[in-house]
């Protein structure tokens, strides 16, 4: 894996750059849900959210999902950490595991909302919408700070 290390640098920059692009639709995406909601329920225009969100999700947000995972993958090697055994580590890994799950949830709205059901209502995704900004919190914390 020495190839790797000696790219460690470039391989933690675009991990950083994936993880932000990732974030900033993970914040937005549920915010749009909220609005394509609140206009279901008040039957106004939202013809545009379906299209907003769709786009969203298949030209940022997946993509840039599978390049984090695939350069911090790569870190794990790169930077002497496998096999895993740091507790920051497992941690980070389990909150970015549900991440993904979010990810997933989110895909599936998606899908519902195009079609044009209510899934659930806005105030249910002005809920959900803090859970994103909260595991950032945790896993920057636990990746940087190295606590435990
Ligand atoms: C998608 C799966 C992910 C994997 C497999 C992963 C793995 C890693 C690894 C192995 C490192 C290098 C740690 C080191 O050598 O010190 C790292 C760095 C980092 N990761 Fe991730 N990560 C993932 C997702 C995320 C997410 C979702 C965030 C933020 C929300 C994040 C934020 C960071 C940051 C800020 C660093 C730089 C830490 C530093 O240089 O001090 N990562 N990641």
């Amino acid at each position: 894996m020495a190839i790797l290390a000696e790219y460690y640098r470039w391989l933690l920059a675009f991990h950083i750059i994936a993880v932000m692009f990732w974030m900033a639709g993970m914040y937005y995406l549920p915010r749009l849900f909220v609005y394509h909601a609140e206009a279901l329920e008040n039957d106004t225009p939202h013809d545009m959210f379906p299209i907003m969100e769709e786009k969203l999700l298949r030209i940022i947000m997946t993509p840039a999902m599978t390049a984090a995972w695939i350069f911090g993958l790569s870190l794990i090697f790169a930077g002497g950490h496998w096999p895993i055994t740091d507790f920051w580590f497992i941690g980070k890994l389990a909150a970015v595991l549900i991440l993904s799950g979010y990810h997933g949830f989110l895909t599936k709205q998606v899908r519902l909302l195009a079609g044009g059901a209510l899934p659930h209502p806005s105030r249910f995704y002005r809920l959900i919408n803090e859970v994103p900004p909260i595991l950032t919190v945790i896993i920057v914390i636990l990746v940087v700070v190295q606590p435990f």
